[in-house]
């Protein structure tokens, strides 16, 4: 199957609501070729204006979190249906940020990919080890549980629509990108593992990303590995001259 490739560039906790409209204006400007599925991932802040920027525009909205009731006492707390009620298309869940330091656990993972699929916004699922794992040699084990648990209890028909996003602890933020055989490999597992679980038909619809230090340098070597279908990039998003070269890159 011929997937499309999916870059979605998280800004973290970056960009004011005005930065962040000025840029997807230039992005916009910028001549992005439809081949590519490109995704922009505001601050909560910058959601709503960044839709309506977008409106009619190719580019597709996810927001960086959320949790997994619809409504309900949970003072500072974004949810599903209002992530939904936006426009927003995906949802990034477990990112390592999130588990590191918000207690996010694979078994609130899982509650919230179920939520996510529930309202019709496709989870894009972060897994990946640390360094003191892959210096372990527990690289493979990692990210095996942490799939595992994300898709606890999903149906085939759910698993074959969603996104994954392989980011080694190690290498986000860090410049340290992995290669593209190692990013490869651990992204051939997690297809391996959805096949065995699964299926073939669903393994091969899943799109996974590859995150960690992402650049337009090193996007071309990675995007051409046969299981990694797009990038989640964090700090070459935030300027439209690199993410817009990542993108091209890609191709
Ligand atoms: O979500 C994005 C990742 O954490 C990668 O961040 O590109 O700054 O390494 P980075």
């Amino acid at each position: 199957m011929m997937r499309q490739l999916i870059i979605a560039g998280n800004w973290k906790m970056h960009k004011t609501v005005a930065e962040a409209l000025s840029f997807v204006q230039e992005l916009q400007s910028s001549g992005l070729d439809s081949r590519v599925e490109v995704v922009v991932c505001p601050a909560f802040t910058a959601l709503a204006p960044v839709a309506e920027a977008l409106k009619g525009s190719a580019i597709r909205l996810a927001a960086q979190n959320m949790h997994w009731e619809a409504q309900g006492a949970f003072t500072g707390e974004i949810s599903p249906l209002m992530l939904k009620e936006l426009g927003c298309k995906y949802v990034i869940l477990g990112h390592s940020e999130r588990r590191q330091y918000d207690g996010e656990t694979d078994e609130k993972v899982n509650r919230k990919v179920k939520a996510a699929l529930e309202h019709s916004l496709i989870p894009i699922i972060c897994v990946g080890e640390t360094l003191e794992q892959r210096e372990a040699g527990k690289t493979a084990v990692t990210v095996e549980t942490q799939t595992r648990a994300a898709l606890s209890g999903l149906t085939t028909e759910q698993v074959a629509g969603l996104v994954f996003a392989y980011e080694p602890v190690w290498a986000i933020g860090t410049g340290k990108t992995a290669s593209d055989q190692d990013a490869q490999q651990v992204n051939g597992l997690i297809r391996e593992i959805i096949a065995g679980a699964y299926g073939a038909e669903a393994a091969d619809a899943v799109r996974i990303q590859y995150g960690g230090s992402v650049k337009p340098a090193n996007t071309r070597g990675l995007m051409s590995q046969p299981d990694i279908d797009g990038a989640l990039v964090g700090g070459a998003s935030l300027k439209v001259e690199d993410f817009a070269g990542i993108i091209s890159e890609a191709q």
